[in-house]
């Protein structure tokens, strides 16, 4: 059975009080939107097709790119769940799988879950639709059901005080075959409390048919959604509680896992030892016994087996370490490849490079890559020494073997085995030391 995901994201998101589309608000490094996007990537959604409105051209840049075959539909005015679902109608024609239907702000729907659900269809349900209880049912739309069969969703706003008291509530999620769906949403009319086209009227009209619907269950948790900075932040605590626990469980250790923050993508191997205050944000990969030192900020980079990074290393995206490298405190690497064994142990920013197998660069090296205007690669060849305090003027070539002394300003290219020092000679003067702090003495205490 082929999948078509419809995520809906043309809501205002008035509450976020932001010049932000709600959904482009970042949660683990990555927007709102994406965890959805992710979501149908996990269930092997064959098309996805997105509702946007306020803000919608910004929306459609960040699905893009995300996923170029994404199709954006625009529902202009928002007069409900039921008429942004029509406005997928034409993205959609012809399309006979199953349609599943997600908000653009509420992140935490499992895979799995969704997976229940189209389980559920295959079982003979026409309709099925996510629910969860809740203590505090509020303003959540009422899952009416005999306990087996769902006769219809009630909104508060137009639900009987008998009907209010219930507290299994609609998440949002709803999936049914697609014809079935758009052919349901063309007999919806604006007759409630609010006069707008509800998607959940389609499970009392599908009863009028006769059609089964059913009601699958979830934890209240997995159904959060984010409507203000408070909620943002509640999101993300629950995304980081998650995240860190599940590293927990796929052997990674943490002293301190609360102090750690992950991003939506980060991938960690077994046996990673993670100290405490370590950031990960977007596109980090980390293969088994790596060791990642704290107060170490980690973005788009790769660290391959036995690695130690930090403590107090950046690495910047592009940032790739291959075995054993070791990087060590206040070090930032950016676009640099590091083979196999190099260190990096001290207070160096090397960017734009690649530092060969076994290469040792001294504390202090600065790669000059930027001359003002472009950017410039340099690069070193295997057991090359870097003295330290050198700075490595790019566009340059050292070649393997090579030797840099120390505080060397290195502007020609170095070949195989040579020494290259670039620095004025030292002249030792008999006595003048001495003689010099005594005059300074004296006159301190004239
Ligand atoms: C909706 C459900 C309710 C459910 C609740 C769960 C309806 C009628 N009600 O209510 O049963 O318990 O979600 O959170 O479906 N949106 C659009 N265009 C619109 C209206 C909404 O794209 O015209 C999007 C919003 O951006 C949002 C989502 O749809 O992502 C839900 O809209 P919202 O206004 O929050 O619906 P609720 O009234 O909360
Ligand atoms: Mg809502």
């Amino acid at each position: 059975m082929s999948i078509a995901l419809i995520i809906l994201a043309a809501g205002q998101g008035t509450r976020m009080n932001s010049d932000l589309p709600k959904v482009l608000h970042k949660l683990a490094g990555a927007p709102l939107l994406w965890h959805a996007l992710k979501t149908g990537t996990q269930i092997g959604a064959d098309k996805t097709v997105i509702v946007v409105g306020h803000g919608g051209d910004l929306v459609e840049k960040s699905a893009v790119a995300f996923d170029p075959n994404v199709e954006i539909v625009w529902q202009n005015e928002q007069n409900g769940t039921g008429h942004a679902v029509q406005q997928a109608a034409s993205a959609l024609d012809g399309f006979d799988g199953d349609a599943v239907i997600l908000y653009g702000d509420t992140p935490f729907i499992q895979p799995e879950t969704l997976e229940t659900m189209l389980a559920a269809r295959k079982d003979g349900a026409a309709i099925t639709v996510l629910g969860f209880n809740t203590d505090i049912p509020g303003g959540y739309g009422r899952l009416i059901t005999d306990g087996v069969s769902l006769d219809a969703i009630v909104e508060a706003k137009d639900a009987t005080d008998e009907q209010r008291a219930v507290t299994l509530c609609n998440s949002g999620v709803i999936c049914a075959p697609a014809p079935l769906l758009f052919d349901l949403l063309s007999g919806l009319d604006t007759d409630n409390a609010s006069g707008e086209l509800y998607l959940t009227d389609i499970v009392a009209l599908a009863r009028e048919r006769d059609l089964p619907c059913r009601a699958i269950i979830c934890d209240e948790s997995e159904t959060l959604g984010v409507n203000s900075r408070v909620d943002l932040a509640a999101a993300e605590a629950a995304f980081q509680t998650r995240a860190r626990a599940l590293a927990m469980e796929n052997g990674v250790t943490m002293a301190a896992p609360e102090t750690v923050y992950f991003s939506y993508d980060t991938t960690l191997g077994r046996d990673v030892n993670i100290e405490p205050n370590v950031y990960f944000g977007p596109g980090v990969t980390v293969e088994n016994t790596a060791e990642i030192r704290a107060f170490s900020h980690l973005e788009g980079c790769h660290i391959s087996t036995g690695c130690i990074v930090g403590p107090y290393a950046r690495l910047r995206p592009g940032a790739e370490l291959a075995g054993g490298v070791k990087i060590g405190n206040f070090v930032e690497i950016k676009a640099a490849q590091i083979e196999t064994g190099a260190k990096v142990n001290h207070l160096t920013y090397v960017g734009d490079a690649r530092v060969g197998e076994g290469t040792n660069i001294g504390a202090g090296t600065i790669f000059c890559n930027y001359d003002g205007v472009n950017k410039h690669h340099t690069d070193i060849g295997k057991r090359v020494f870097i003295g330290s305090n050198s700075a490595l003027v790019a566009p340059i070539t050292i070649a393997d073997d090579a030797f840099i002394a120390t505080g060397t300003v290195v502007t020609e290219n170095v070949d195989t085995g040579d020494m290259a020092i670039a620095r004025p000679r030292q002249i030792n003067k008999k006595g003048l030391g001495k003689k010099l702090m005594d005059r300074l003495r004296a006159a301190k205490n004239k």
